[in-house]
């Protein structure tokens, strides 16, 4: 049947109320079911908008084509919009007080049966969604989640308008710029033996864009990164990048302070409160992580003085090794068995602890895995350290402080979110004043703990020699929830300075000329004073729509070993198309 020749209106599945009731309206979309009942066909046609019953009465011509409609088939109806009858409204639908009497069905085109309902929200292995990725983003969740990525992705683009920010984009095809990161290379055909590198960042081009004189740049930038996968990690990935000239560190917090709580309000309606501040120090020594989750206390309590004369070995040789012992409170943990204990136990020492003591506050006593060396007294002073009362329990953890804080850390978050505590508020927290080096864990050697275009606070310059390892860097994250969402830095800006860093990481000149002499060589020319951020994306949409896994919000994304399932990537290339390239693999040849 050709319905092209009819005046009916075009309406969209979600949007049609009581007040159209009357109107001849034409529906597009899929067949989201279909209920055949005291002799009537009922149907769902869906769209991106939601759902509209249609109504088949069997006297219609369209009744039998109707019964032979399945799942998914795609389909144009043209009918008339009515009232339910009284009681079968459906309060849950937003279009559940109507329904269309069909007029006129057309099939648009037929689909084979789906290997997982697109009609419901059930469980479905994540391996069979990303293969057949186009039939999950049909569900709910994936068009719920990726509207919402667009209004915070707009509502960022307003912001930055409004705020005076230049979108500029930056090229894909560059000269590696390390974030510590592997680069993705692709080999240049025009000049064999050659290759560029996918953006990891672009923050050597920003910078330059300061140079350039634009002042204030933003960008959603695609960034591509060849490192191991988690839930909160893609390889390809996307920033809201920003950089701006003549600014303080205030100045930029500012900014990206007042975007983030401008998106809340537009995108979420949410309010943010307040976003405290914390140092890199004070975020460990409190809560054992540079990524603190602000949704709950259950701070550290660092309780070496307790022990300084301890006879307990563990403890003792700790602290004469300069390290120190961490209580943490177990709210109602007085009620775990000695299994969960030792559980307890096993997991801090999957995240690094050497070992575990606890000690359970119940009412008819202490009861602890290193009874005799917990006084009374001892206990006494733990219970006030961490605020401990009858029914909780303490656990302790002891080693050298560049890994007790992490581990202790890591229980924190464990027993947050066995105590119920890891959910609620969007809580935010700014942490600033990063070290500048880290000691890299293969090499031992330091490396900018974020990236070596970051400025030293200027009373550490001094310290580039004498002791570069007690650097900060004017660096900031922005936080949420426990998760890392962006971060920035001032930068610097005059040449001499940066070489010197460069020379710091033990890079020869001629290493620098190779790598970066046309950014040193920019930085000649009057670049001015300058600073910027960059927040993730996928990171913020994913804690927006209170989903745990970042592929939630990616259209297309990655598994956990970065494969893209659908189009079935990577893959073998023709030899042909190598020999272009003046490639040839090395590979041996595996059988997946
Ligand atoms: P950084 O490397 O900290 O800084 O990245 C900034 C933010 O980008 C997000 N992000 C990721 N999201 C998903 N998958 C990944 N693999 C991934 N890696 C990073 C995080 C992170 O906080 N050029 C600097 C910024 C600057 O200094 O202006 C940079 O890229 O949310």
């Amino acid at each position: 049947m050709n319905l092209t020749d009819t005046r009916a209106a075009r309406a969209s599945c979600g949007n049609l109320r009581a007040q159209d009731t009357g109107a001849f309206v034409e529906l597009n979309g899929w067949v989201n079911r279909r209920r055949d009942h005291g002799g009537l066909i009922f149907l769902d046609i869906r769209d991106r908008d939601g759902l509209t019953q249609i109504v088949f009465d069997p006297s219609h011509p369209s009744f039998a084509q109707a019964e032979r409609l399945r799942h998914e088939d795609v389909i144009r109806v043209r009918g008339r919009v009515r009232r339910r009858p009284a009681g079968t409204e459906n309060p849950k639908l937003a279009t559940g007080e109507i329904e269309v009497g069909i007029e006129a069905l057309e099939v648009l085109n037929r689909s084979e049966v789906p290997p997982f309902p697109v009609n419901t929200q059930d469980d479905v292995e994540e391996s069979l969604r990303l293969q057949y990725r186009y039939l999950d983003l049909r569900r709910p969740r994936l068009q719920r989640n990726l509207a919402l990525r667009h209004r915070i992705v707009k509502s960022m683009r307003d912001f930055f308008d409004r705020r005076g920010f230049l979108e500029i984009e930056t090229p894909m095809l560059i000269k590696s710029t390390p974030e510590g990161a592997r680069d993705y290379l692709v080999p240049s055909r025009l000049h064999p033996g050659t290759f560029y590198a996918l953006p990891q960042s672009p923050q050597l081009l920003k910078q330059i864009l300061m140079i350039s004189g634009f002042g204030r740049y933003m960008q959603i930038a695609r960034c591509m990164r060849d490192e191991d996968l988690r839930a909160d990690r893609q390889t390809e990935f996307t920033q809201v990048d920003v950089e701006m000239s003549f600014c303080s560190q205030e100045d930029v917090m500012e900014v990206m302070e007042s975007c983030m709580r401008d998106v809340w309000k537009r995108a979420l309606d949410r309010e943010l409160p307040i976003v405290p501040r914390l140092t890199y120090a004070e975020a460990l020594a409190r809560y054992g992580s540079d990524k603190p989750d602000l949704r709950f206390g259950l701070e550290l309590a660092d309780v070496s003085a307790l022990f300084m004369n301890t006879e307990f070995v563990v403890f003792a040789s700790a602290l004469t090794a300069g390290g120190a012992v961490l209580a943490l409170r177990y709210p109602g943990g007085a009620s775990l068995s000695r299994r969960d204990f030792d559980a307890l136990t096993e997991l801090a020492k999957m995240h690094g602890a050497k070992g575990m003591v606890w000690a359970a506050l119940g009412s008819d006593g202490t009861k602890s895995s290193a009874t005799k060396f917990l006084s009374e007294e001892v206990v006494a002073g733990l219970r006030s350290a961490c605020g401990a009362q009858v029914g909780d329990a303490i656990l302790l953890f002891a080693d050298e402080r560049a890994s007790v804080f992490p581990v202790a850390g890591k229980m924190r978050l464990e027993v947050g979110q066995r105590c119920g505590l890891r959910s609620g508020d969007d809580a935010f927290c700014w942490v600033t004043d990063f070290p500048y080096l880290e000691l890299d864990e293969e090499s031992g050697r330091p490396v900018p703990a974020h990236h070596p275009f970051s400025a030293p606070h200027e009373s550490d310059w001094e310290l580039v020699e004498s002791d570069p390892l007690s650097m900060k860097a004017q660096h900031y994250d922005l936080v949420l929830n426990g998760f890392e969402l962006g971060s920035g830095s001032i930068r610097i800006h005059q040449a001499e300075r940066q070489r010197k860093i460069f020379a710091m990481l033990g890079m020869s000149d001629e290493q620098v000329e190779a790598r970066f002499g046309f950014f040193v060589r920019a930085l000649e020319y009057g670049a001015p004073p300058h600073g910027g951020m960059a927040l993730g994306i996928d990171r913020i949409v994913m804690l927006a729509c209170g989903e745990e896994n970042i592929r939630e919000v990616i259209a297309f994304p990655k598994n956990q070993v970065g494969r893209d399932l659908m189009m079935d990537a990577p893959t073998a290339v023709p030899e042909r198309l190598l020999a272009d390239l003046f490639l040839r693999s090395t590979a041996p040849i595996t059988e997946e």
